[in-house]
């Protein structure tokens, strides 16, 4: 058996970030990784579905994803033939609760990500149903494409393959498509995308599949149908837990992933769980700022990062984007409010980009007070909501904001001229 002072399981943006931040702070770190380097993000996820977007037709898409993912997968391999991390090609199994594969360890990161969790529905298993992965690994663009769920993934992909030109159907149980979403931004999102020629079945719930014909119950109890030629799945995602956990002694859930703490850390002593596998906040950025966490916990060092404070944007064409609870949230809560919006249209730099669709509200405590949170809808709102993150996290105030010098002219001039 070899000792080393971390094992990494799992070389996704948790993983590789947690591997490269632990190694230049000295530790010896070995990562499993039984897959390509990169995780879902960089292979089937985050960066090919951003290529798509970012194209101007499928044939492109897929040209562009092939040059994209090896280019930054080589990247990842560059960070992990740093001298203190010695990368395994295999799939990380523990055989006790310190030891993973021939090594040995006082301190293990759990870093295995998620999978697409399918619905119990008869037809799920027909070869025309595909999850994220298998709709990227399409070779011809479906001239009819049903999606079946109006989350973060469906709403993507309902985007970009719309504007490829297939004919793009949702299927919705909610009453509203982005349940995590301010829900006046995700309903402003979804009149857009039906304006543009989407068809959306809210409040639908799917019955049965057969062969290429989705059957479902729409809000009246009514049976409706819709023929495609490609069925996406994407109605959520599950923690990948591993029946080797067992022995490690953990708490752990099928559907909820591995219990932490505040620290990532399990119920058992030197075993961290972080990124989606710990099922609190399945995104990218969230994992590799747990990673980090985890990594400062080992090692005893101080951090200040703020997990309660976590922007999220849904890469739609325009965007939406958010940082913070909902208004719909303060109002249930009772907390005492203020709501400030600015609208795009009245934007220079949106007018001339003809990116005029767009609306930005910011929740703030009375008296234009601290800012509590940011919800955006258009052009950019991912990093217009970026900007916002930096004075919540700062604890500034909306006079601060609109005291703070922006360039003009640009979208960022939406923030400061909220009313
Ligand atoms: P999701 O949880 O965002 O949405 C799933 C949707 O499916 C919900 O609206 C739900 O009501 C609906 N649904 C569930 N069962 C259904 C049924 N039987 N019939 C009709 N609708 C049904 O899950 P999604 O979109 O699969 O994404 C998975 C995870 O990946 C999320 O946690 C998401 O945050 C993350 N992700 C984040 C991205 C980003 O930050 N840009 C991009 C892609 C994924």
């Amino acid at each position: 058996m070899k000792e080393t002072d971390l094992i990494i399981i799992g070389a996704g943006p948790g993983g590789y970030r947690a591997a490269e931040y632990a190694a230049k702070q000295g530790l010896k770190v070995v990562v499993f990784e039984g897959a390509e380097v990169g995780g879902t993000c960089l292979n089937v996820g985050c960066i090919p579905t951003k290529t798509y977007v970012h194209s101007a037709s499928f044939s492109e898409a897929r040209e562009r994803m092939a040059q994209v993912v090896p280019q930054l997968r080589s990247g990842v391999e560059g960070i992990l033939s740093h001298p203190n991390i010695t990368l395994i090609r295999e799939k990380g199994i523990f055989s006790a609760a310190h030891t993973v594969g021939d090594y040995t360890a006082p301190n293990i990161i759990i870093a295995t990500g998620s999978d697409s969790k399918p619905i119990p529905v008869p037809g799920i298993d027909s070869p025309k149903v595909v999850d994220s992965t298998g709709l990227l690994s399409l070779d011809t663009l479906p001239k009819r494409l049903c999606i079946i769920g109006a989350g973060v993934i469906g709403m993507e992909f309902a985007s970009v393959f719309h504007r490829f030109g297939s004919e793009v159907t949702v299927i919705e149980f909610l009453k509203e498509c982005l349940p995590a979403l301010d829900s006046d931004i995700a309903k402003r999102l979804r009149k857009q995308m039906e304006k543009e020629g989407i068809t959306f079945n809210m409040q639908c719930g799917v019955k049965q599949i057969a062969d290429g014909e989705v059957f479902f119950e729409n809000k009246k109890g009514q049976t409706e149908s819709v023929e495609a030629d490609v069925i996406l799945v994407a109605t959520g995602r599950k923690p990948r837990v591993q029946s080797d956990f067992a022995c490690v002694g953990f708490d752990y859930d099928e559907r909820k992933g591995i219990a932490v703490n505040e620290h990532f850390e399990t119920t058992v002593s030197g075993i961290y769980a972080i990124g989606d596998v710990n099922g609190r906040q399945m995104l990218a950025h969230a994992a590799e700022m747990q990673g980090i966490h985890a990594v400062n916990h080992i090692i005893g060092k101080e951090d200040n990062i703020r997990f309660d404070i976590m922007p999220a944007a849904i890469f739609t064409s325009p965007e939406a984007a958010c940082v913070g609870p909902a208004e719909d949230w303060l109002k249930e809560q009772g907390t005492a409010f203020e709501c400030h919006k600015s609208f795009y249209r009245a934007n220079g730099k949106a007018l001339a980009m003809g990116e005029t669709e767009g609306m930005v509200k910011l929740c703030t405590e009375p008296g234009e007070g601290r800012i509590l949170s940011a919800h955006i809808f258009g052009a950019h709102a991912a990093d217009l909501v970026q900007e916002v993150t930096a004075f919540i996290t700062l604890g500034a105030t909306l006079r601060q904001l609109r005291e703070t010098v922006h360039i003009h002219p640009t979208l960022s001039e939406v923030l400061i001229e909220v009313n």
